[in-house]
């Protein structure tokens, strides 16, 4: 019989690229997800289950059986009934109900650089992984630092405003660099990582590093457009991308965020780890980069289909 994995998320963004390789090793899937996705191919040969961190029983009840429990599950910024302090104790509480269900491995999605410093996401995320190998239960956990892919957020939306608009905002030098992974490399690890039995830690970054001005030149490049950059101070793209946010009803980008990001923390110390180059990448896809605005609140808090 075929061994069963719960993967949390899996018509979401990361969970998407992992659920079908699943599959392709045979393995059973349920998904335990708020945001069901009909149309998906993958739809009718995935269990989909909600995804609901107040009934501990229904969790502990979907994780029985697993074999391997991939997760997903985190939220990107403090914003409506979403917290990172909420997201820690809905984790706590999807790693207790996996070893109350007797799941033999943990595959948990964390970030590159987790730190216990003043940094919500960071700190969240450091306490995940000390949670993790505290439960027991065999463990793998993964530190992508900047995912990039068809569908993605961040380098998708750079590029939508490159595409319409005039000017682009390069909050301070532009100097301060990232190294994004592409998210189907990404989905390989988390398999393989997934059907090893060793506990470990691994970062997961693509082969090139960038400055943020030399990414946004490289996207803009790719598409063929004109649009000016403008380095501005970084309390001015603040209020720029605050503006634009109350526009698109969206998040576009946080103060933490932005800190983030000119401190380096979207690069990995490890050697790389995945083969696919951004700078190819985008020019293999130019013709579907940023036509489409990725809003993180249309994805994750107004659709919600509520299954079960
Ligand atoms: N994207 C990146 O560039 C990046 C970089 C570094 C690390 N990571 C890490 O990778 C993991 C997956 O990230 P992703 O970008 O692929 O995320 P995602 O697929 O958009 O979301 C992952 C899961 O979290 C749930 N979720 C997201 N926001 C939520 C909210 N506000 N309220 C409730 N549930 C929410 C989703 O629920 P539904 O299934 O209901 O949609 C899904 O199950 C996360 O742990 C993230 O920290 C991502």
């Amino acid at each position: 019989m075929s061994p069963l994995d719960v993967i949390t998320g899996a018509y979401s963004y990361t969970g998407r690229f992992v659920a079908p390789l699943l599959l392709q090793h045979g393995r059973k899937l349920r998904t335990l997800t708020n945001h069901p996705d009909r149309q998906n191919p993958l739809y009718g040969q995935i269990e989909t289950l909600p995804l609901d961190f107040d009934d501990r029983g229904h969790l502990v009840a979907a994780l029985r059986g697993a074999d391997t429990l991939y997760n997903t599950y985190w939220v990107r910024s403090n914003h409506g009934a979403a917290s990172f302090e909420q997201a820690v104790r809905n984790t706590g509480v999807l790693i207790d109900a996996a070893r109350e269900a007797g799941v033999r491995r943990v595959v948990h999605v964390s970030i590159a650089n987790p730190d216990k410093s003043n940094r919500p996401y960071y700190r969240g995320k450091a306490a995940l992984e000390a949670r993790v190998r505290a439960s027991g239960i065999s463990y793998a956990i993964l530190r992508p630092t900047l995912l990039f892919g068809h569908g993605d957020v961040l380098i998708n939306n750079i590029a939508w405003f490159i595409r319409h608009l005039p000017v682009f905002a390069i909050p301070g030098d532009g100097q301060y660099r990232l190294q994004p992974v592409f998210v189907e490399d990404y989905a390989e690890q988390i398999v393989a990582a997934g059907l090893s039995s060793e506990n470990l830690t691994l970062d997961a970054a693509g082969p090139e590093r960038f400055s943020f001005e030399g990414l946004v030149r490289l996207l803009r490049d790719a598409m063929g457009k004109r649009t000016a950059l403008l380095r501005v101070p970084p309390v001015l793209a603040l209020a720029g991308a605050g503006a634009v946010s109350l526009a698109l009803r969206d998040i576009t980008l946080t103060a933490d965020e932005l800190r983030d990001l000119m401190d380096e923390m979207l690069i990995s110390t490890e050697p790389s780890t995945c083969r696919t180059r951004l700078s190819g990448w985008v020019y293999e896809h130019e013709a579907e980069l940023g036509h489409q605005y990725a809003s993180e609140v249309n994805r994750h808090y107004r659709v919600n289909l509520g299954l079960g």
